[in-house]
């Protein structure tokens, strides 16, 4: 499964893509945006069990966003379970030097569409932490909607905030 877009190719996560996953993960300013499991310092073993784990990931929920031969960022879909099983989780994240091009918007755009019409889901979502503004935005232009103000759920950085909730519901 693959999706050639103007400013990216969404592919699968491959093994050789090690290198470039470590370049562009090692970011603080990416871990300060994601959650925990999300290593800083993200190092060639963090790197190596990513592209393992991702790459034997049969459900095509998880792709590389590859910009000029590289991969420089990752977006993929957490189905949920339970009564929450016709629901998605969307998270993402790009290499810093590419950031502020349209690319993650392009990117979002396309696995929202690919999620509802996939999958047997009527909702996305992605809760933000308080401070992201550049994610709001993302959402923000792919459709996604407000919906609440988490008080206080997220414990980041050893500092307490909230987390806003954006969802975007199948029509
Ligand atoms: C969030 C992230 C993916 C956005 O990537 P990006 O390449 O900048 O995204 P885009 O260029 O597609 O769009 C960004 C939008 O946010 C806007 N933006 C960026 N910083 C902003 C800020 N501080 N305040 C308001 N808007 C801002 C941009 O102007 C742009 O909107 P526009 O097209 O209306 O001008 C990137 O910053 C990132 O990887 N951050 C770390 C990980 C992360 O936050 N993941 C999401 C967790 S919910």
């Amino acid at each position: 499964m693959e999706f050639q877009l103007q400013k990216s190719l969404l592919r699968p996560w491959n093994i050789g893509d090690e290198s470039s996953l470590e370049h562009h993960a090692n970011n603080r300013k990416i871990w300060m945006n994601v959650r925990d499991h999300f290593p800083y310092p993200y190092l060639r073993g963090d790197a190596m069990r990513w592209v393992q784990h991702a790459s034997h990931n049969l459900s095509h929920t998880v792709f590389a966003i590859v910009v000029n031969g590289n991969a420089v960022g990752s977006i993929g879909l957490v189905p949920k379970d339970d009564v929450y099983r016709k629901s998605m989780e969307i998270g993402y994240w790009l290499g810093e030097e590419f950031w502020g091009n349209g690319i993650i918007t392009e990117a979002v755009g396309a696995v929202s569409n690919y999620a509802f019409e996939q999958f047997d889901i009527v909702r996305l979502y992605a809760d933000v932490f308080e401070w992201n503004k550049a994610s709001v935005r993302v959402l923000e232009k792919n459709g996604y909607v407000f919906e609440a103000r988490l008080k206080k759920a997220v414990f980041k950085d050893g500092k307490i905030s909230d987390a806003l909730m954006y969802a975007k519901i199948k029509e």
